[in-house]
């Protein structure tokens, strides 16, 4: 599979032709992308839009514009942006081709990369999408300048969480960036972590394997935002995370001293490291989901900074 990812300014893309932006609604009206001189179609980021009707929409937009199977669409935005320019690129007229430009730190070291797309259905998040790689996915970091405080920390535990799997080094200096009041997140870290990702989805482009190592922190995380609507998401991954570290160390497979380097280090950054809910609830969570779809429970753990595996639970009666 071909690295898709590249670093530098937007302002190299355009001018353009036979190009459609699909753009985050935060743009419209600052000037940025009108000057860029393609027609704009804007989507608002929040889960409740992430939705096949959005997506109706705009393929009837695209249809005015009469965008045909040459037409090349790009979407700007955060991940639920580029996730549904995805999905779009994916089934307008059986597939157009696309390039992403990633604007929040979550969408330019996580969702941007790896070509899975998709919308939410009914109460189940990404229930629906395919597979499909983007022509690029252009990184420029200015666009952190104006990202909220939360979200760049929501970045952040994505971030960390990538480099626990595969780089300790980076998860030191990527602690000491997001221990900052205002973080300055250097592109070299945003470079790793794509890099890192990048690796994981090459080995295994439709996660069956390897790549599943990517969900560190996400089978607490999912359960803790299915319990309370107190925590975005990166937020949830964070706490997540610190959980399967606690796991990892019961099993004997993380030190004591790792696990608890590890809640510091997530507290430091300025992330929840405490569940909302009792532990036994998450579980009780996690139990009922994959009982009703009669999977084994799967949970990435770390075993040391910088390294982690997988490790199964089949659910009994
Ligand atoms: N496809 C994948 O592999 C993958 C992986 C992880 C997450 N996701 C998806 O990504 C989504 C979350 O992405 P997200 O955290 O980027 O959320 P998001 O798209 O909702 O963006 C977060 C907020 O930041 C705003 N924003 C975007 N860019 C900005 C900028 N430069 N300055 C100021 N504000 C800006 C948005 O308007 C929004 O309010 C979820 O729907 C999740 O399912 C997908």
């Amino acid at each position: 599979m071909k690295n898709n990812l590249s670093y530098g300014s937007v302002a190299d893309l355009f001018p353009r032709t036979g190009t459609i932006l699909i753009a985050d609604s935060w743009f419209q009206g600052r000037g940025i992308l009108e000057a860029w001189g393609c027609p704009v179609l804007w989507v608002q980021a929040s889960e409740q839009d992430k939705t096949l009707s959005t997506v109706e929409r705009l393929v009837t937009q695209l249809l005015e514009l009469q965008a045909d199977r040459d037409t090349f669409l790009i979407g700007v935005g955060g991940g639920i942006t580029t996730d549904i320019t995805g999905f779009v690129a994916s089934i307008y007229k059986r597939g157009v081709k696309f390039g992403l430009v990633p604007t929040t730190l979550l969408a330019q070291v996580d969702a941007a990369i790896g070509g899975k797309n998709g919308v939410n259905f009914d109460r189940y998040k990404n229930m629906l999408g395919t597979f499909r790689q983007a022509e690029f996915v252009l990184i420029d970091t200015d666009f952190l300048q104006t990202l909220p405080l939360r979200e760049l920390r929501c970045g952040a535990a994505e971030m960390l969480k990538t480099f626990l799997l595969a780089d300790s080094h980076a998860f030191e200096s990527a602690v000491e960036v997001f221990r900052a009041e205002r973080p300055q997140v250097p592109q070299w870290l945003v470079r790793r972590a794509g890099q890192i990702k990048m690796d994981f989805v090459s080995q295994d482009p439709e996660d069956h394997g390897v790549r599943r190592l990517l969900n560190l922190g996400h089978t607490f995380g999912h359960a803790i935002e299915k319990c309370s609507s107190r925590y975005a998401h990166g937020e949830a991954v964070a706490i997540g995370i610190v959980m399967a570290a606690r796991m990892a160390c019961e099993k004997g497979l993380l030190q004591a001293e790792d696990a608890e380097r590890i809640r510091q280090d997530f507290a430091a950054c300025g992330l929840p490291v405490e569940p909302p809910v009792p532990e036994a609830e998450l579980h009780k969570a996690i139990l009922q989901d994959k009982k009703r779809s009669g999977e084994t429970i799967r949970y990435v753990l770390p075993t040391a900074i910088g390294t982690a595996r997988l490790w199964e639970e089949s659910v009994t009666a």
